[in-house]
């Protein structure tokens, strides 16, 4: 069934992306990260073919396309005309096959749990001709473990987006044990032609890097409410009016370079003993029961407000995508590979 046929014309984004139309994905699973999917590949010009297993959560998916295209209007992130083109170009399956016919690459967004997804990987892979590639969201699994005994295991590659992907560009790219070096190389490409930027992984660790990084802070600050040393309301102070400013720029190690006028090697040199006297004394594995987790949730709404997670998420979403443009306008100096210093 379809809403919308055929592929609209690309948007102007799009077409700044690649002048051909892009052939067109399939989107499996459309809960919390698949129905964000779709909005990455439509705007970004991809006949999207979406499918879920309860058509019901199909039907909320792309209603909420809509929604979210028409939000991007009122915000001036786009034209009226391209949210119309972006929701032609979504078609609506009601089968498995349905979605798959046509399409050159599966974004598969399915629960998380392992056996779940080999199931559908073994759905995916039956079903989908050899040329396809499976790519998954996952968050957590390595695509060695959900492509296990697949025929088509070459063409099976992780793509672990950031919620919500269409406000978030990062996608980390893992290959399993029998990915194909061209499935890599096309899933690094096709994201790229979706506006998303993705990075490539050299092995599998749990939780990625994105999940490590945010688990290692994560503890930190569980550890310091925990331990008494500051309220959650000091913690996220410190990381948002301080920390995180830094963060959205440069990364740890980009922050570092700046610390010292010689750069981190020189910082790290410097403050390297300081470093290693603050690891000594972290908490690897701090108290994580029920007493820490109700005293951060007071803390949380009394800072934030009761009942304030739809209103703080489009928040959230609006301005990282403003953060976004503020980063486009006024790159970073910096220099390719090879390339002559800015100021030679
Ligand atoms: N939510 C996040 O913050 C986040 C971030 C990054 C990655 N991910 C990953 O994205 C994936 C999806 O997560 P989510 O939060 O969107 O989950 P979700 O529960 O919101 O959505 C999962 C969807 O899959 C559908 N589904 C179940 N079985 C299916 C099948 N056999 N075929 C087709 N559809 C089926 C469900 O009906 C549901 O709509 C997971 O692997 C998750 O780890 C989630």
């Amino acid at each position: 069934m379809s809403v919308a046929s055929g592929a609209g014309s690309a948007s102007p984004g799009a077409a700044s992306r690649g002048s051909a139309s892009p052939g067109a994905v399939a989107v499996v699973g459309t809960g919390v990260i698949g129905r964000s999917w779709i909005r990455v590949f439509v705007r970004a010009g991809f006949p999207t073919r979406v499918f879920d297993r309860d058509p019901e959560q199909l039907a909320r998916a792309v209603a909420w396309a809509r929604t979210s295209a028409l939000d991007d209007v009122h915000l001036g992130l786009c034209a009226y005309a391209e949210a119309q083109a972006e929701e032609r170009r979504i078609t609506v399956c009601e089968t498995l096959d349905e979605a798959l016919d046509g399409a050159t690459y599966v974004q598969e967004s399915g629960p998380e749990a392992i056996a779940t997804k080999q199931s559908i990987y073994r759905a995916l892979d039956a079903a989908a001709v050899p040329e396809v590639v499976l790519g998954s969201s996952t968050s957590a699994h390595d695509m060695t473990e959900i492509a296990r005994g697949l025929p088509g295991a070459g063409r099976c590659i992780v793509a672990h987006p950031v919620n919500p992907p269409h406000a978030i560009p990062l996608v980390e790219v893992l290959a399993g044990a029998e990915t194909r070096p061209d499935v890599t190389a096309t899933t690094l490409a096709l994201l790229r032609r979706a506006g998303m930027a993705p990075v490539v992984l050299d092995r599998y660790a749990p939780g990625f890097v994105l999940n490590r990084l945010q688990a290692a802070v994560v503890r930190e600050a569980v550890s310091l409410v925990g331990a008494g040393v500051a309220s959650p309301e000091v913690v996220d102070i410190v990381m948002r009016e301080g920390l995180g400013l830094r963060w959205a720029l440069m990364g740890p190690f980009g922050t570092g370079h700046v610390n010292a006028d010689g750069g981190v090697g020189s910082y790290y040199r410097m403050y390297g003993d300081a470093y290693r006297a603050i690891w000594q004394d972290l908490d690897p594995a701090p108290e994580f029961g029920d007493d820490v987790i109700d005293a951060i949730d007071e803390g949380a709404s009394a800072m934030y407000g009761e009942d304030a997670v739809p209103a703080l998420s489009a928040w959230r979403d609006r301005m990282v995508r403003r953060i976004l443009q503020l980063k486009a306008a006024d790159p970073a100096p910096r220099r390719a590979p090879g390339e002559a210093p800015a100021n030679d």
